[in-house]
C-alpha cells in the first residue's frame, strides 16, 4: 500500500491507510487498549490498538489501520491499528522526555540532547516559525525586486571594525569571519541597484545575555538611488510588515502552542531620534542612560514602552545615533556632525536592527575613515568600487534569532538557534 501522510487522512475516512512515522506517545489502558502518537513531517494522529503492541516510544514504525472520524480527537481522525512494524528503535533510555505537554528543562540539557529535544512539538514550532520567517523575507525582498546574494564569510579585514571578530588562520596567512556582509552588500548596489543576503554572521562577544550569540543568521538588504535614511527605515517597516504577515497567514498552529496572537506590525512604525528619546526617557521614566552608551538594555526598554503608550506601537525607530559610536561607513547628519544618518529597530524592548544611509562619496569616505582612525589597508577593494561612482544607498541588518525569539516570547536567544555557539558552547 502507498504511504499516506497524517495532514492527508482525511482522504482515508473509513478506509485502509498505510502511515509511517514516529511514536511520539504511548499509552496502555490495562491489558486490552494501547494508544499510540504517531508523528510525521506534516502532523500527529492518535492510534488505537486492542491487542498487544511492541513498539516503544520513540520508535520509528510503520502501520496500517482503518481511518475513522472522530470529534474529540486533535485532527479529527483517529486510527484503529490493523499491523505495526517496528522499523528502527531506541538502543539505550532516551535522556529526555518528548512526550509531555511542557518540555520544562534546563536550557543546558535542552541544548545538549538537542536533536532529541527538538522532537517535542513545541520545541519544533520555534522552528517552523523560523521557517515562516525566512520564507516570508525572500518572499517579500523579491516582490520589492532585490536581488538575493551570498558574499564570503573568510575575509581579510574586520567588516566592522571593533574588537568582536574571529581571527583565523587561512593557509598562510590570517583572515577574519566575516563580522557582517557590510562591505560587499554596499559594493554590489553598484551592480544590482536592491541586494539582500540571508547568511552568517560571526561575532566574539565574550558575554552571556539572553539576545547574543556567537554566530548568527543574519537577514540583510542594502539599496541604491534613496534619497534619505528614511527610504531605507520605511522599506524595512514595509518587509518587516509584509514578514510578519506572512508568519500570521501559515504560522497559526505553531503560534498558538505560544499563546501568540496575531502579530501586528504599524503601517508606519514612529521614529524618534536619539537624543530625543533619551530626554523622554529621563522625564516619563525617571530613567538617565549612562552618558558612556548611545542607548543600553533598559533603555531600548523604556522606548518600546513610550512607542506603546504613546503610538499603540510594539515597534520604534530610533535615529539619528551619534557619529562617535558609528562605524566608518555610516553617513554623517548634514545639519549636526555629532550625529549621522544611523538607525536602530526596536521590538518588544529589544533591537532587532541596525541600519543607515552609508558614505557614498569616495572623498567623504576617505575624510570619515581619517577621523575616525580607520587604515585603507585591506580596504583597498572596497575603497575602489567608489572611485567609480556609487549612488547614495543605505540598508540593515536583522537578527533572524531574535526575531523569532521575541515573536515566542522566548527566555534566551539560545532556544530560536537549532545548533547555538556561544563562549562556552561549540557542540552540538
Ligand atoms: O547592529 P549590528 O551589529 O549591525 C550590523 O551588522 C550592520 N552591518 C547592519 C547594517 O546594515 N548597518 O547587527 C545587526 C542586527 C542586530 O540588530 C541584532 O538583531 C543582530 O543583528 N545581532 C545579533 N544577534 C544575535 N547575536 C549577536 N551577537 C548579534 N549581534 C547583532
Amino acid at each position: 500500500m502507498k504511504r499516506i501522510l497524517i495532514e492527508q487522512i482525511s482522504e482515508k475516512t473509513n478506509q485502509e491507510a498505510f502511515i509511517k512515522g514516529r511514536v511520539i506517545n504511548l499509552r496502555s489502558l490495562g491489558k486490552s487498549i494501547t494508544f499510540l502518537v504517531i508523528q510525521d513531517y506534516t502532523g500527529t494522529i492518535q492510534t488505537v490498538w486492542d491487542k498487544p503492541v511492541l513498539a516503544r516510544t520513540g520508535d520509528i514504525v510503520e502501520l496500517t489501520g482503518k481511518v475513522i472520524e472522530d470529534k474529540r480527537a486533535k485532527s479529527g481522525y483517529e486510527i484503529q491499528g490493523l499491523e505495526i512494524k517496528v522499523i528502527s528503535t531506541n538502543i539505550e533510555e532516551c535522556p529526555i522526555d518528548v512526550c509531555k505537554p511542557e518540555i520544562n528543562l534546563q536550557l543546558n540539557t535542552l541544548l545538549d540532547h538537542r536533536t532529541i529535544s527538538l522532537r517535542h512539538p513545541k520545541v519544533q514550532a520555534i522552528f517552523k516559525i523560523y521557517d515562516l520567517l525566512l520564507e516570508g523575507y525572500e518572499k517579500v525582498m523579491r516582490q520589492e525586486k532585490f536581488t538575493e546574494i551570498k558574499t564570503p564569510k573568510i575575509i581579510e579585514t574586520a567588516s566592522e571594525g571593533g574588537a568582536n571578530f574571529f581571527k583565523i588562520t587561512y593557509f598562510e596567512k590570517e583572515a577574519y569571519l566575516a563580522q557582517s556582509p557590510q562591505l560587499y552588500k554596499q559594493m554590489m548596489t553598484g551592480v544590482f541597484e536592491r541586494v539582500f543576503e540571508i547568511g552568517s554572521v560571526f561575532r566574539a562577544e565574550p558575554h552571556f545575555t539572553t539576545r547574543h550569540i556567537n554566530e548568527y543568521i543574519g537577514l540583510d538588504a542594502e539599496m541604491a538611488m534613496i534619497d534619505s535614511f528614511r527610504d531605507v527605515s520605511n522599506m524595512l517597516n514595509k518587509v518587516i510588515k509584509g514578514v510578519f504577515d506572512h508568519i500570521n497567514a501559515y504560522g497559526e498552529k505553531w503560534l498558538q502552542m505560544y499563546n501568540v496572537e496575531t502579530l501586528n506590525v504599524p503601517e508606519e512604525i514612529p521614529h524618534v531620534k536619539l537624543s530625543e528619546i533619551r530626554k523622554i526617557i529621563k522625564e516619563r521614566y525617571n530613567y538617565e542612560i549612562p552618558a558612556e552608551t548611545d542607548i543600553d538594555p533598559e533603555g531600548e526598554r523604556l522606548a518600546c514602552r513610550y512607542a506603546k503608550e504613546e503610538f499603540n506601537s510594539e515597534f520604534i525607530f530610533i535615529t539619528n545615533y551619534f557619529w562617535k559610536d558609528k562605524p566608518f561607513y555610516t553617513m554623517p547628519s548634514p545639519d549636526n556632525e555629532e550625529e549621522t544618518e544611523g538607525f536602530d529597530l526596536l521590538f518588544r524592548g529589544v533591537e532587532i536592527a541596525t541600519g543607515s544611509q552609508r558614505i557614498h562619496d569616495y572623498n567623504m569616505l576617505i575624510e570619515n575613515m581619517k577621523k575616525k582612525g580607520v587604515k585603507p589597508r585591506g580596504l583597498e577593494f572596497y575603497l575602489e568600487t567608489f572611485k567609480f561612482a556609487m549612488a547614495p544607498h543605505g540598508g540593515w541588518g536583522l537578527g533572524s534569532e531574535r526575531i523569532v525569539q521575541l515573536i515566542l516570547g522566548l527566555s534566551s536567544i539560545k532556544e530560536a538557534t537549532l545548533f547555538p555557539r556561544d563562549v562556552k558552547r561549540l557542540n552540538p
